[in-house]
């Protein structure tokens, strides 16, 4: 079976039925791939990443993952393609698109990667954006799943709960949002004034999916999950200096952990900074999840991957 052309943009590009479907299927990948059992549905495919900001965990996951597959890769740069001398990001999709059948786009303005999307012949998916971060949340969303115990219905165990985010509100905000919107779960936001959130980027249909608070420590009461990411996000460094000011009480430590439930687990999409965002005792503690969800990454975008390419198996 062959998908009608689909593109992964943000996290309302699918359904909460397609993400019910993708972890299931993601879930049989990470199995068969721990097993050595061979996966090769994407055979012959070849997937163009492009990337104009930096990745380590973003590059390796998609690109091990495509040969995992079956499939290979061409790496892009801003640097090493004619992306950096101005050729227009319509001519190089119509390019791009005619050589290979799936496209992961890492760019600055989601206008961007929208563009390519529309002139391109095959899927694209989001690497990050400065608006959004799909594949990165959609991973978290599989990491807690996956502790709290995956089921039949496995975003039954989202429903109800509370997302704790410390920190800026930039791209992973949004895409954390977008998911409680859809999926039925509560983000407790907590930003310093002047690095608020900015629901209307998130194109919210319910504004009770996200609460604000002044102090990062009433955020994280109850919460079932604390997570948060670097002050400065990849384009930002020009505002480095004053986003430490800013920043100083919205690190994660062991008190914030202290007041979130027993069992809540603490998350970073990472890179991370011990000792400004995160206390080092939170992220190398026992509730810290991190090197699952940077592992699940792969897992998750193997299926989403498949699923763009070739629909339900
Ligand atoms: N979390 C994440 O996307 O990491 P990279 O920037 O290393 O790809
Ligand atoms: N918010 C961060 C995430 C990095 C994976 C950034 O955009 O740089």
């Amino acid at each position: 079976m062959t998908q009608p052309l689909k593109h992964y943009l943000q996290f309302t590009s699918l359904t909460a039925d397609e993400y019910a479907y993708v972890f299931q299927r993601a879930a049989l990948i990470k199995k068969k791939f721990k097993a050595y059992e061979k996966h090769h549905t994407l055979a012959d495919r070849t997937l163009a990443m492009i990337f104009e900001k930096a990745s380590t965990r973003t590059r390796v996951s998609f690109e091990a993952g495509m040969y995992q597959l079956g499939g290979s890769v061409v790496n892009l740069t801003t640097g090493d393609s004619q992306l950096g001398r101005a050729e227009p990001i319509e001519d190089s999709a119509r390019v791009i698109s005619r050589m290979t059948d799936l496209v992961m786009i890492r760019t600055y303005g989601q206008d961007k990667i929208k563009n390519f999307a529309a002139n391109s012949r095959v899927p694209v998916i989001n690497g990050l954006t400065n608006e959004f971060h799909p594949c990165q949340v959609m991973a978290d969303l599989f990491t807690y799943i996956e502790h709290r115990g995956l089921t039949v219905h496995p975003l039954d165990c989202l429903k109800g709960k509370v997302v704790a985010w410390v920190g800026d509100g930039n791209n992973m905000a949004n895409t954390w949002l977008q998911a409680a919107d859809m999926l039925g779960f509560t983000v407790h936001v907590s930003t310093p004034n002047g690095y608020e959130v900015n629901p209307a980027i998130a194109g919210l249909s319910n504004s009770d999916c996200y609460k604000v608070f002044a102090d990062p420590m009433q955020a994280c009461e109850g919460a079932d999950l604390v997570t948060t990411d670097v002050w400065t996000s990849m384009g930002y460094e020009a505002e480095n200096d004053a986003r430490k000011q800013a920043f100083a009480d919205w690190c994660v430590d062991s008190d914030m952990m202290a007041v979130a439930k027993t069992n809540a687990l603490f998350m970073h999409c990472l890179p991370a900074h011990r000792g400004e965002e995160v206390a080092a005792d939170v992220i190398d503690g026992p509730q810290s999840v991190v090197w699952d969800e940077a592992e699940n990454r792969m897992h998750v975008q193997k299926a989403l991957m498949e699923y763009l390419l070739l629909g339900r198996q």
